[in-house]
């Protein structure tokens, strides 16, 4: 829900403005309130008259003159919760790349310390031309919400990317973007990728993990509202609303861990279990022969987070190759209260790929094993059942007969 949400909507000369009545009427089913800024070009499509029935409220479409406003866009610029602009054109967008303040919709964007949203609408050959390309990478920099054009009719009869999202989409990124979503008020610490631990300064210890699991679960996790914390080993790129630690061994990331206190804490996260004891301090030479390595054992960071009190809900992950018998005695030894478990030799499955095929296991033994899916899709499901878990865990907060195997820790 939107609920008191104040949304800005910017509308840009383009026929997809006649989508922009559409998402002004979703908004204002949601809740927002909903003030319309237009440009010149914009009101060759769509009459300001229709926004203002829609949202009740007069459209701002100039600088100044504006009855009963000094200065509209500071104005309206403060108000905003957001600032959508649906549909951007290209020119628009080159605007606001340059922080360009001519008219009422770029000078409140300016005069605005709300996120910006921008759903981008125009032809195939603007949408891929360098210059568009070069614009709209600069906004994403700058931190503003792009949200992609799809493929379909144009204007003119022609056919092509470049159609503006629709408004359901939009809406969807705007509450994520605002931060409503049924994980709303709820932190989330998220491990990912492969640590790795020095041999010497040019060499080390890592594994096969490219962080897309733990990425992807970062993603949802934010997508439905909550504060998320990703702990990352990996090189991938995260959106800007995810609070982002980077570190490359495992003592970085327990030191990460330890400086974080989520609600949900899911290690997804491939940490070395051994790392070289005394790490040279030069590159080992070729000359001397082969070196022997003295391991030493890395800290368990599941098993510090499983320790604390509070104790968050905790995820674990299980990477095994074959048999995954293994992972239903970890399930049931480390406290956890979920374990995911992996088959990495499976094709399709584990490291480095886009898919994965997972089987849930419960600390009772209970398993069910999933399809192979993109990993986007495990992440959506994996957090169904932590809303799951949370729910269950509030219901037992306020119930008189807490559970006896975690006392005083509050589930
Ligand atoms: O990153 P991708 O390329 O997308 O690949 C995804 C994945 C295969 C890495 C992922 O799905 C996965 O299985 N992650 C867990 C890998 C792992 O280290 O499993 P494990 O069985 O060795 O460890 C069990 C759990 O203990 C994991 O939650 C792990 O994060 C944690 N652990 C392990 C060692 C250690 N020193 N500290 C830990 O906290």
């Amino acid at each position: 829900m939107l609920t008191g949400r104040r949304v800005v909507l910017g509308v840009s000369g383009g026929v997809a403005a006649y989508k922009a009545a559409y998402l002004a009427r979703r908004l204002t089913e949601r809740g927002a309130e909903v003030r319309v800024v237009t440009t010149a070009s914009a009101r060759a499509f769509v009459g300001d008259q229709t926004f203002a029935a829609i949202t009740g409220h007069r459209v701002v479409d100039r600088l100044f003159g504006v009855e009963g406003s000094v200065s509209p866009h500071t104005e309206l610029g403060r108000w905003a919760d957001v600032v959508v602009i649906a549909p951007a054109t290209a020119a628009t967008i080159a605007r606001l790349a340059h922080g360009l303040s001519e008219d009422a919709l770029t000078a409140t964007v300016l005069a605005s310390r709300a996120p910006l949203v921008v759903a981008p609408a125009m032809h195939t050959e603007m949408w891929e031309h360098p210059a568009t390309r070069r614009n709209v990478r600069r906004l994403e920099e700058d931190g503003v919400r792009v949200v992609a054009p799809g493929e379909g009719p144009l204007a003119g009869g022609d056919v092509g990317v470049g159609r503006m999202a629709e408004p359901e989409e939009i809406v969807e990124v705007i509450c994520e973007v605002l931060g409503e979503g049924p994980l709303q008020g709820v932190s989330v610490l998220v491990t990912a990728g492969g640590t790795r631990e020095p041999i010497d300064p040019v060499r080390f210890l890592g594994n096969r993990s490219s962080g897309k699991m733990g990425h992807a679960i970062a993603e949802e996790a934010l997508r439905r509202g909550a504060r998320v914390v990703l702990v990352t080993a990996a090189d991938l790129a995260s959106s800007p609303g995810i609070e982002r630690i980077q570190v490359e061994t495992a003592a970085e990331m327990e030191q990460a861990v330890a400086s974080v206190q989520p609600d949900v804490a899911i290690l997804a996260a491939a940490v070395a279990d051994f790392r070289p004891k005394a790490p040279a301090a030069d590159k080992i030479s070729r000359t001397s022969g082969p070196p022997s390595i003295e391991l030493e054992a890395t800290p368990d960071i599941l098993a510090g987070v499983v320790g604390r009190t509070p104790r968050p809900l905790v995820v674990g992950f299980a990477a095994e190759t074959g048999s995954l018998d293994r992972a239903v005695r970890k399930a049931q030894e480390k406290g956890v209260d979920l374990l995911v478990a992996n088959d990495v030799t499976e094709p399709g499955a584990g490291f480095a790929v886009d898919t994965n095929r997972v089987t849930i296991i419960w600390p009772d033994g209970r398993s069910e094993p999933w399809p192979l899916m993109p990993k986007s899709a495990v992440a959506a499901r994996l957090l169904d059942l932590v809303e799951g878990l949370l729910g269950a865990r509030t219901e037992t907060v306020s119930s008189p007969s807490d559970d006896p195997a975690h006392p005083g820790d509050g589930r």
